[in-house]
């Protein structure tokens, strides 16, 4: 049985995990719109991963016999500056949420919750492979640089990385 507090802070973490999904859709409309297709394809499969995120804590808390709750989610930035700015914002998003899922492990083990801490684990190693993956993407920014066959070249890469993602995420 999970303790209420628990169940608040894991449902807190479900409805983000909604948000970063709804963000990522989001930010690959303005791709779109903007004409990055990979960047655009990329950041939708990414989305997808954010609902199976989801559905993990949503399958947690139930099955762990409370109620999962989907409460009120904000609404994404609609507007960047730059391709730079989006990937800026991902990298810092996902900074975030490791933050949160740390404090969430930490609150779990500090109330003896073994089977919730051992549940976040596979959160643990996803966020690491997350700040990885959008820290290299930026990080090409800042190597090639911002003009326009740079960024040819960074959307190319980042279509890959969608076909890579898409066969993962089924
Ligand atoms: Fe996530
Ligand atoms: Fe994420």
């Amino acid at each position: 049985m999970l303790i209420k507090d628990i169940i608040h802070k894991l449902n807190e973490q479900l409805n983000l995990e909604c948000y970063s999904a709804n963000m990522y859709l989001q930010m690959s409309a303005w791709c779109s719109d903007n004409r990055f297709k990979g960047s655009a394809a990329f950041l939708k499969e990414h989305s997808k991963a954010e609902m199976q995120h989801m559905q993990r804590l949503f399958n947690y808390i139930s099955d762990s016999c409370a109620l999962p709750l989907l409460g009120h989610i904000a609404e994404p930035p609609v507007k960047f500056e730059s391709l730079t700015d989006v990937f800026q914002q991902t990298y810092a998003h996902e900074q975030l949420i490791s933050r949160n899922i740390n404090a969430l492990v930490h609150a779990a083990i500090t109330v003896h919750d073994y089977p919730t801490f051992n549940f976040l684990q596979w959160y643990v190693v996803e966020q690491q492979e997350e700040e990885k993956i959008f820290k290299s993407v930026l990080d090409n920014f800042y190597l090639i640089g911002n003009n326009e066959n740079s960024l040819f070249f960074i959307d190319n890469d980042l279509k890959k990385m969608a076909h890579a993602c898409c066969k993962e995420n089924g």
